[in-house]
């Protein structure tokens, strides 16, 4: 039996599968801060982790007892896996079973900031409307509109197959090329630069890591296109959060659909004060269903590493 670390409580599954095995420490309902977990991850020989647990070099080296860090998300940005390699540490995510609902959010954060329905809904509850307008709360029209969708992995493609229902004309960006997807999704490879100048939407889907890091910088966004909206559902630190509200303050950038932030949770104070942003506390994966399947996911993995299974979904 062995000894395991969750460091926030997931679906009952989760809980479930866990236990039914081993020894299972749940840390609680609020995030571990770094020391804390710091402080106490020496006990343990495996651990369920959140994207909001940052486990550094000095993190795993203290994790002497360490095999598994199993993450519960589909990102891994928090977690240095060389340190983790290098100390003979498994990590494993949860891929899939979350692209959908992740999609559906970054899809729904396109078409609130496309037609204002934030703006919309608080004006109807604080008593302000009074009829029918011809000019009340114009929006930009989605349909027909071109999507840049910058990382087409899973859930960059999910995007591109929600836009075809709306007949939009898909560009994406990534490093590499995939010409299946793009017969699958009608969508044509351009290099960044020439994506942001004739997107109207740009919704990024990548994953955060050195190359990504500030991919949307200041020369990036003062390149995009004219009054284009920007949806992130990635990771926040992919654009430069400060020149992302600069852009939007001086209306090269229209409005954004944001879930996820550079310094999460803290969010620059400025797109906190604008009503064509949309801000969401990182939604992405958080539908009952999909949650429940990230649970029994991330569990598996722990527990097939100790049964010395090859948990499915290792990232290197
Ligand atoms: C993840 O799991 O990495 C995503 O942020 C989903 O919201």
């Amino acid at each position: 039996m062995a000894k395991i670390l969750m460091t926030r409580r997931i679906p009952k599954k989760g809980i479930a599968i866990l236990s039914a095995e081993h020894e299972l420490d749940i840390a609680g309902d609020k995030s571990l801060g770094y020391e804390e977990l710091f402080e106490i991850i020496d006990q343990y020989d495996g651990v369920l982790s959140m994207l909001s647990d940052k486990f550094d070099e000095p993190m795993i080296k203290r994790a002497k007892r360490l095999k598994i860090i199993s993450n519960y998300a589909v990102g891994y940005d928090n977690i240095d896996l060389k340190a983790a390699e290098a100390n003979n540490i498994i990590v494993t995510n949860t891929p899939d079973v979350l692209t959908e609902a992740t999609a559906e959010l970054a899809f729904s954060l396109m078409l609130a900031a496309a037609r204002r329905l934030i703006e919309g809904d608080k004006f109807v509850k604080s008593g302000k409307f009074e009829g029918w307008e011809p000019l009340l709360m114009l929006g930009k029209e989605v349909s027909g509109a071109n999507l840049g969708i910058i990382g087409f992995g899973r859930i960059g493609q999910a995007v591109a197959k929600r836009a075809k229902g709306f007949s939009m004309k898909i560009f994406y960006s990534q490093r590499k090329r995939n010409e299946k997807a793009e017969v699958e999704y009608g969508a044509k490879f351009l290099p960044i630069d020439d994506l942001l100048a004739i997107s109207d939407f740009v919704s990024i889907n990548a994953p955060l890591n050195a190359e990504s890091h500030h991919l949307l910088n200041k020369e990036r966004l003062s390149r995009i296109k004219n009054g284009a909206i920007i949806i992130n559902t990635g990771r926040g630190a992919i654009i430069d959060e400060k020149e992302l509200a600069n852009a939007l303050i001086s209306g090269k950038v229209a409005g954004a659909g944001l879930d996820v932030y550079e310094y999460e949770p803290k969010i620059t104070k400025e797109l906190l004060e604008m009503d064509n942003v949309v801000l969401l506390p990182h939604l992405g994966s958080s539908t009952v269903k999909t949650r429940d399947r990230m649970a029994e996911m991330a569990a598996t993995a722990i527990v097939d590493c100790f049964k010395s299974k090859m948990p499915l979904h290792i990232v290197k």
